[in-house]
Protein backbone atom coordinates (compact mmCIF):
# COMPACT_ATOMS: atom_id res chain seq x y z
CA UNK A 1 0.00 0.00 0.00
CA UNK A 2 2.46 2.73 1.02
CA UNK A 3 4.61 1.45 -1.75
CA UNK A 4 1.92 2.03 -4.14
CA UNK A 5 1.68 5.39 -2.86
CA UNK A 6 5.45 6.25 -3.18
CA UNK A 7 5.62 4.68 -6.41
CA UNK A 8 2.41 7.11 -7.05
CA UNK A 9 4.11 10.30 -6.16
CA UNK A 10 6.82 10.09 -7.90
CA UNK A 11 4.91 10.10 -11.31
CA UNK A 12 4.56 13.96 -12.59
CA UNK A 13 1.06 14.12 -11.80
CA UNK A 14 2.14 12.93 -8.16
CA UNK A 15 4.63 15.58 -7.89
CA UNK A 16 2.09 17.93 -8.68
CA UNK A 17 -0.17 16.95 -6.47
CA UNK A 18 2.46 17.41 -3.34
CA UNK A 19 3.55 20.71 -4.63
CA UNK A 20 0.13 22.52 -4.91
CA UNK A 21 -0.50 20.37 -1.42
CA UNK A 22 2.94 22.44 0.05
CA UNK A 23 1.76 25.60 -1.93
CA UNK A 24 -1.39 25.50 -0.31
CA UNK A 25 -0.08 25.24 3.12
CA UNK A 26 2.47 27.79 2.95
CA UNK A 27 0.34 30.43 1.24
CA UNK A 28 -2.17 29.70 4.15
CA UNK A 29 0.37 30.18 6.83
CA UNK A 30 1.62 33.16 4.70
CA UNK A 31 -1.68 34.60 4.97
CA UNK A 32 -2.20 34.09 8.57
CA UNK A 33 1.52 35.84 9.64
CA UNK A 34 0.30 38.85 7.35
CA UNK A 35 -2.94 39.09 9.15
CA UNK A 36 -1.50 39.53 12.84
CA UNK A 37 1.88 40.10 12.26
CA UNK A 38 1.79 43.25 9.73
CA UNK A 39 3.15 46.08 11.91
CA UNK A 40 0.67 48.96 10.88
CA UNK A 41 1.82 52.18 9.76
CA UNK A 42 2.68 54.68 12.53
CA UNK A 43 3.14 58.42 12.51
CA UNK A 44 6.50 57.71 14.00
CA UNK A 45 9.03 55.07 12.61
CA UNK A 46 9.18 54.18 16.93
CA UNK A 47 11.80 51.80 17.96
CA UNK A 48 11.08 49.74 21.00
CA UNK A 49 14.54 48.07 21.02
CA UNK A 50 16.79 51.52 21.36
CA UNK A 51 14.58 52.49 24.27
CA UNK A 52 14.35 49.01 25.79
CA UNK A 53 18.01 49.14 25.53
CA UNK A 54 18.51 52.42 26.88
CA UNK A 55 17.05 50.94 30.50
CA UNK A 56 13.45 52.67 29.57
CA UNK A 57 10.94 50.53 31.83
CA UNK A 58 7.74 49.86 29.77
CA UNK A 59 5.88 50.72 32.65
CA UNK A 60 7.79 54.76 32.26
CA UNK A 61 5.98 54.72 29.19
CA UNK A 62 2.88 52.36 29.33
CA UNK A 63 2.38 53.23 33.39
CA UNK A 64 -1.47 52.34 33.02
CA UNK A 65 -0.96 48.83 33.08
CA UNK A 66 -0.06 48.74 36.78
CA UNK A 67 -2.60 51.03 37.50
CA UNK A 68 -6.18 49.79 35.95
CA UNK A 69 -7.66 48.50 32.24
CA UNK A 70 -5.31 50.06 29.60
CA UNK A 71 -1.68 50.04 29.49
CA UNK A 72 -1.72 53.47 27.81
CA UNK A 73 0.45 54.94 24.68
CA UNK A 74 2.62 58.38 25.79
CA UNK A 75 1.58 61.31 25.11
CA UNK A 76 4.25 63.31 22.62
CA UNK A 77 4.72 65.86 25.59
CA UNK A 78 6.46 63.11 27.16
CA UNK A 79 8.47 61.56 24.48
CA UNK A 80 9.92 65.43 23.69
CA UNK A 81 10.92 65.82 27.88
CA UNK A 82 13.83 63.55 26.66
CA UNK A 83 14.35 64.45 23.32
CA UNK A 84 14.13 67.80 23.42
CA UNK A 85 17.41 67.32 24.90
CA UNK A 86 19.06 64.76 22.30
CA UNK A 87 21.23 66.08 20.23
CA UNK A 88 20.03 63.78 17.32
CA UNK A 89 16.68 65.18 17.90
CA UNK A 90 17.65 67.78 16.01
CA UNK A 91 18.82 66.15 12.45
CA UNK A 92 16.88 62.67 12.68
CA UNK A 93 14.62 62.23 9.61
CA UNK A 94 13.35 59.60 11.95
CA UNK A 95 12.25 62.12 14.65
CA UNK A 96 11.04 65.08 12.41
CA UNK A 97 7.57 63.92 12.42
CA UNK A 98 7.68 63.95 16.78
CA UNK A 99 9.67 67.55 16.53
CA UNK A 100 6.62 68.77 14.07
CA UNK A 101 3.42 67.38 16.37
CA UNK A 102 5.18 69.46 19.02
CA UNK A 103 5.75 72.53 17.22
CA UNK A 104 1.97 72.34 15.83
CA UNK A 105 0.26 70.57 19.15
CA UNK A 106 -1.16 68.49 16.73
CA UNK A 107 -1.11 65.11 18.74
CA UNK A 108 0.39 62.29 17.13
CA UNK A 109 -1.96 59.12 15.80
CA UNK A 110 -1.41 55.50 16.71
CA UNK A 111 -2.80 52.58 15.62
CA UNK A 112 -3.26 50.61 17.92
CA UNK A 113 -2.24 46.66 17.59
CA UNK A 114 -2.67 44.59 20.43
CA UNK A 115 -6.34 44.57 20.74
CA UNK A 116 -9.31 42.75 21.92
CA UNK A 117 -13.07 43.63 20.74
CA UNK A 118 -15.58 45.57 22.67
CA UNK A 119 -17.37 43.04 24.66
CA UNK A 120 -14.62 41.24 26.49
CA UNK A 121 -13.29 42.34 29.51
CA UNK A 122 -9.52 43.04 30.07
CA UNK A 123 -7.71 44.90 32.74
CA UNK A 124 -4.14 44.89 33.04
CA UNK A 125 -3.97 45.97 36.71
CA UNK A 126 -5.03 42.20 37.79
CA UNK A 127 -2.12 40.61 35.21
CA UNK A 128 0.30 42.58 36.70
CA UNK A 129 -0.69 42.62 40.10
CA UNK A 130 -0.83 38.58 39.45
CA UNK A 131 3.00 38.69 38.31
CA UNK A 132 2.52 38.20 34.86
CA UNK A 133 5.49 40.02 32.77
CA UNK A 134 4.15 41.78 29.71
CA UNK A 135 6.48 39.80 28.16
CA UNK A 136 3.68 36.86 28.24
CA UNK A 137 1.66 38.13 26.32
CA UNK A 138 2.97 40.76 23.93
CA UNK A 139 6.22 38.75 23.53
CA UNK A 140 9.82 40.39 23.43
CA UNK A 141 9.66 44.17 22.80
CA UNK A 142 13.29 44.21 23.20
CA UNK A 143 13.62 42.81 19.94
CA UNK A 144 10.76 44.77 17.93
CA UNK A 145 11.12 48.42 16.29
CA UNK A 146 7.38 49.33 15.41
CA UNK A 147 4.94 47.19 17.89
CA UNK A 148 2.91 44.42 16.36
CA UNK A 149 0.64 41.30 18.23
CA UNK A 150 2.67 38.32 18.14
CA UNK A 151 -0.47 36.48 19.79
CA UNK A 152 -3.96 36.71 18.38
CA UNK A 153 -5.69 37.77 21.59
CA UNK A 154 -8.46 35.18 21.07
CA UNK A 155 -10.44 33.16 23.79
CA UNK A 156 -8.10 30.51 23.55
CA UNK A 157 -5.25 32.39 24.42
CA UNK A 158 -7.10 34.04 27.56
CA UNK A 159 -8.21 30.18 28.44
CA UNK A 160 -5.35 28.39 28.08
CA UNK A 161 -3.10 30.50 30.55
CA UNK A 162 -6.31 30.56 33.28
CA UNK A 163 -6.20 27.41 33.53
CA UNK A 164 -2.89 26.57 33.58
CA UNK A 165 -2.84 29.75 36.32
CA UNK A 166 -6.00 27.75 38.24
CA UNK A 167 -4.25 24.56 38.46
CA UNK A 168 -5.53 22.11 41.16
CA UNK A 169 -7.69 25.13 42.04
CA UNK A 170 -11.22 24.17 41.63
CA UNK A 171 -12.40 27.51 42.73
CA UNK A 172 -10.01 29.22 41.03
CA UNK A 173 -10.38 27.36 37.70
CA UNK A 174 -14.17 28.20 37.99
CA UNK A 175 -13.97 31.73 38.25
CA UNK A 176 -11.16 32.29 35.44
CA UNK A 177 -13.42 29.80 32.69
CA UNK A 178 -16.17 31.80 34.23
CA UNK A 179 -18.10 33.68 30.93
CA UNK A 180 -19.00 36.34 33.50
CA UNK A 181 -15.44 36.96 34.20
CA UNK A 182 -14.81 38.04 30.81
CA UNK A 183 -18.00 38.99 29.06
CA UNK A 184 -20.34 41.36 31.03
C1 LIG B 1 9.96 55.33 25.39
C2 LIG B 1 8.61 54.86 25.53
C3 LIG B 1 8.28 53.38 25.44
C4 LIG B 1 8.86 52.32 26.13
C5 LIG B 1 10.05 52.34 27.07
C6 LIG B 1 8.08 51.15 25.79
N1 LIG B 1 7.08 51.48 24.92
FE1 LIG B 1 5.64 50.27 24.21
N2 LIG B 1 4.95 51.74 22.98
C7 LIG B 1 5.43 53.04 22.93
C8 LIG B 1 4.80 53.74 21.82
C9 LIG B 1 5.09 55.19 21.42
C10 LIG B 1 3.91 52.84 21.22
C11 LIG B 1 3.03 53.11 19.98
C12 LIG B 1 3.81 52.77 18.72
C13 LIG B 1 3.76 51.34 18.33
O1 LIG B 1 2.68 50.73 18.40
O2 LIG B 1 4.83 50.79 17.95
C14 LIG B 1 4.01 51.61 21.97
C15 LIG B 1 3.29 50.46 21.70
C16 LIG B 1 3.34 49.30 22.46
C17 LIG B 1 2.48 48.17 22.29
C18 LIG B 1 1.40 48.05 21.24
C19 LIG B 1 0.22 48.83 21.71
C20 LIG B 1 -0.85 49.03 20.70
O3 LIG B 1 -1.77 48.24 20.64
O4 LIG B 1 -0.73 50.00 19.95
C21 LIG B 1 2.81 47.24 23.22
C22 LIG B 1 2.18 45.88 23.42
C23 LIG B 1 3.91 47.79 23.98
N3 LIG B 1 4.21 49.04 23.51
C24 LIG B 1 4.55 47.12 25.00
C25 LIG B 1 5.73 47.56 25.59
C26 LIG B 1 6.54 46.75 26.47
C27 LIG B 1 6.21 45.34 26.91
C28 LIG B 1 7.62 47.52 26.82
C29 LIG B 1 8.82 47.12 27.68
C30 LIG B 1 9.57 45.97 27.23
C31 LIG B 1 7.47 48.80 26.17
N4 LIG B 1 6.32 48.78 25.42
C32 LIG B 1 8.34 49.88 26.31
C33 LIG B 1 6.36 53.57 23.81
C34 LIG B 1 7.17 52.84 24.66
C1 LIG C 1 13.61 58.48 28.62
C2 LIG C 1 14.05 59.14 27.39
C3 LIG C 1 13.27 58.93 26.12
C4 LIG C 1 11.91 58.97 25.92
C5 LIG C 1 10.82 59.22 26.95
C6 LIG C 1 11.69 58.78 24.51
N1 LIG C 1 12.88 58.59 23.86
FE1 LIG C 1 13.12 58.26 21.87
N2 LIG C 1 15.10 57.95 22.12
C7 LIG C 1 15.77 58.13 23.33
C8 LIG C 1 17.18 57.85 23.12
C9 LIG C 1 18.27 57.92 24.20
C10 LIG C 1 17.34 57.51 21.75
C11 LIG C 1 18.62 57.13 21.00
C12 LIG C 1 19.25 58.41 20.49
C13 LIG C 1 20.56 58.17 19.75
O1 LIG C 1 20.66 57.14 19.04
O2 LIG C 1 21.43 59.02 19.87
C14 LIG C 1 16.00 57.59 21.15
C15 LIG C 1 15.75 57.34 19.82
C16 LIG C 1 14.52 57.55 19.22
C17 LIG C 1 14.26 57.40 17.80
C18 LIG C 1 15.27 56.97 16.72
C19 LIG C 1 15.97 58.19 16.18
C20 LIG C 1 16.98 57.83 15.11
O3 LIG C 1 17.21 58.67 14.22
O4 LIG C 1 17.55 56.73 15.16
C21 LIG C 1 12.93 57.71 17.60
C22 LIG C 1 12.18 57.72 16.28
C23 LIG C 1 12.37 58.04 18.90
N3 LIG C 1 13.37 57.93 19.85
C24 LIG C 1 11.05 58.41 19.11
C25 LIG C 1 10.49 58.59 20.37
C26 LIG C 1 9.08 58.82 20.61
C27 LIG C 1 8.03 58.93 19.52
C28 LIG C 1 8.91 58.89 21.94
C29 LIG C 1 7.62 59.03 22.71
C30 LIG C 1 6.62 58.03 22.47
C31 LIG C 1 10.21 58.72 22.56
N4 LIG C 1 11.15 58.55 21.58
C32 LIG C 1 10.46 58.78 23.93
C33 LIG C 1 15.22 58.51 24.55
C34 LIG C 1 13.87 58.66 24.80
C1 LIG D 1 -2.20 38.62 30.47
C2 LIG D 1 -1.80 39.22 29.21
C3 LIG D 1 -1.19 40.59 29.24
C4 LIG D 1 -0.15 41.07 30.01
C5 LIG D 1 0.61 40.34 31.12
C6 LIG D 1 0.11 42.42 29.57
N1 LIG D 1 -0.76 42.76 28.56
FE1 LIG D 1 -0.81 44.50 27.52
N2 LIG D 1 -2.47 43.88 26.51
C7 LIG D 1 -3.07 42.64 26.67
C8 LIG D 1 -4.34 42.63 25.95
C9 LIG D 1 -5.31 41.47 25.89
C10 LIG D 1 -4.46 43.91 25.35
C11 LIG D 1 -5.65 44.42 24.53
C12 LIG D 1 -6.54 45.14 25.54
C13 LIG D 1 -7.77 45.80 24.98
O1 LIG D 1 -8.01 45.80 23.77
O2 LIG D 1 -8.54 46.34 25.82
C14 LIG D 1 -3.26 44.66 25.71
C15 LIG D 1 -3.00 45.96 25.29
C16 LIG D 1 -1.81 46.65 25.58
C17 LIG D 1 -1.44 47.96 25.05
C18 LIG D 1 -2.22 48.81 24.05
C19 LIG D 1 -3.55 49.26 24.51
C20 LIG D 1 -3.63 49.79 25.91
O3 LIG D 1 -3.48 51.00 26.13
O4 LIG D 1 -3.89 48.98 26.81
C21 LIG D 1 -0.22 48.29 25.58
C22 LIG D 1 0.58 49.56 25.33
C23 LIG D 1 0.17 47.20 26.47
N3 LIG D 1 -0.83 46.22 26.44
C24 LIG D 1 1.33 47.17 27.22
C25 LIG D 1 1.60 46.24 28.22
C26 LIG D 1 2.70 46.35 29.17
C27 LIG D 1 3.73 47.47 29.20
C28 LIG D 1 2.63 45.26 30.00
C29 LIG D 1 3.51 44.90 31.17
C30 LIG D 1 3.62 45.91 32.24
C31 LIG D 1 1.48 44.46 29.55
N4 LIG D 1 0.87 45.10 28.50
C32 LIG D 1 1.08 43.25 30.11
C33 LIG D 1 -2.57 41.58 27.38
C34 LIG D 1 -1.55 41.66 28.31
C1 LIG E 1 -0.27 34.43 30.65
C2 LIG E 1 -1.40 34.18 31.50
C3 LIG E 1 -2.71 34.90 31.25
C4 LIG E 1 -3.28 35.22 30.05
C5 LIG E 1 -2.75 34.97 28.66
C6 LIG E 1 -4.54 35.86 30.37
N1 LIG E 1 -4.72 35.92 31.72
FE1 LIG E 1 -6.34 36.73 32.69
N2 LIG E 1 -5.52 36.25 34.47
C7 LIG E 1 -4.29 35.68 34.65
C8 LIG E 1 -3.99 35.65 36.08
C9 LIG E 1 -2.70 35.11 36.72
C10 LIG E 1 -5.10 36.22 36.75
C11 LIG E 1 -5.28 36.41 38.25
C12 LIG E 1 -5.81 35.14 38.83
C13 LIG E 1 -6.01 35.26 40.32
O1 LIG E 1 -7.08 35.73 40.71
O2 LIG E 1 -5.10 34.91 41.05
C14 LIG E 1 -6.05 36.58 35.70
C15 LIG E 1 -7.28 37.16 35.95
C16 LIG E 1 -8.16 37.62 34.97
C17 LIG E 1 -9.44 38.24 35.24
C18 LIG E 1 -10.06 38.48 36.61
C19 LIG E 1 -9.56 39.81 37.05
C20 LIG E 1 -10.09 40.25 38.36
O3 LIG E 1 -10.46 41.42 38.43
O4 LIG E 1 -10.09 39.45 39.30
C21 LIG E 1 -9.98 38.56 34.02
C22 LIG E 1 -11.30 39.25 33.76
C23 LIG E 1 -9.04 38.14 33.01
N3 LIG E 1 -7.96 37.56 33.63
C24 LIG E 1 -9.25 38.29 31.65
C25 LIG E 1 -8.36 37.85 30.67
C26 LIG E 1 -8.59 37.97 29.25
C27 LIG E 1 -9.82 38.59 28.61
C28 LIG E 1 -7.51 37.42 28.63
C29 LIG E 1 -7.22 37.29 27.15
C30 LIG E 1 -7.33 38.47 26.32
C31 LIG E 1 -6.61 36.96 29.66
N4 LIG E 1 -7.15 37.23 30.90
C32 LIG E 1 -5.40 36.34 29.41
C33 LIG E 1 -3.43 35.21 33.68
C34 LIG E 1 -3.63 35.34 32.31
C1 LIG F 1 -10.63 34.49 30.04
C2 LIG F 1 -11.51 35.26 29.25
C3 LIG F 1 -12.70 34.62 28.59
C4 LIG F 1 -13.61 33.74 29.14
C5 LIG F 1 -13.61 33.15 30.54
C6 LIG F 1 -14.61 33.50 28.13
N1 LIG F 1 -14.29 34.21 26.99
FE1 LIG F 1 -15.44 34.31 25.29
N2 LIG F 1 -14.01 35.47 24.40
C7 LIG F 1 -12.87 35.91 25.00
C8 LIG F 1 -12.08 36.65 24.02
C9 LIG F 1 -10.73 37.30 24.25
C10 LIG F 1 -12.84 36.66 22.82
C11 LIG F 1 -12.48 37.36 21.52
C12 LIG F 1 -12.11 36.38 20.46
C13 LIG F 1 -11.53 36.96 19.21
O1 LIG F 1 -11.38 38.17 19.08
O2 LIG F 1 -11.21 36.15 18.36
C14 LIG F 1 -14.06 35.91 23.10
C15 LIG F 1 -15.07 35.69 22.17
C16 LIG F 1 -16.25 35.07 22.45
C17 LIG F 1 -17.38 34.94 21.51
C18 LIG F 1 -17.42 35.48 20.10
C19 LIG F 1 -17.13 34.43 19.09
C20 LIG F 1 -15.69 34.10 19.01
O3 LIG F 1 -15.33 32.94 19.29
O4 LIG F 1 -14.89 34.99 18.64
C21 LIG F 1 -18.35 34.22 22.15
C22 LIG F 1 -19.71 33.83 21.58
C23 LIG F 1 -17.86 33.90 23.48
N3 LIG F 1 -16.59 34.45 23.64
C24 LIG F 1 -18.56 33.19 24.42
C25 LIG F 1 -18.06 32.76 25.64
C26 LIG F 1 -18.74 31.84 26.54
C27 LIG F 1 -20.10 31.21 26.29
C28 LIG F 1 -17.93 31.67 27.62
C29 LIG F 1 -18.13 30.76 28.83
C30 LIG F 1 -18.20 29.34 28.52
C31 LIG F 1 -16.73 32.50 27.41
N4 LIG F 1 -16.85 33.13 26.18
C32 LIG F 1 -15.69 32.64 28.31
C33 LIG F 1 -12.49 35.70 26.31
C34 LIG F 1 -13.15 34.89 27.22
Amino acid sequence: MIKRLIDWLKQPLGLIAVGIALLAVFSFAAYGISLTQQPPEQPVQFPHQTHVAFGIQCLYCHPGAAKGPAAGIPSQAKCWACHNQIAKTETSLLLAPLKQAVLSGQPLEWVPVAQVPDFVQFNHRAHVAAGQNCENCHGDMSKVTIAENPQVFNMGFCLDCHKQVAGDDHEKLVKLVDCGTCHY
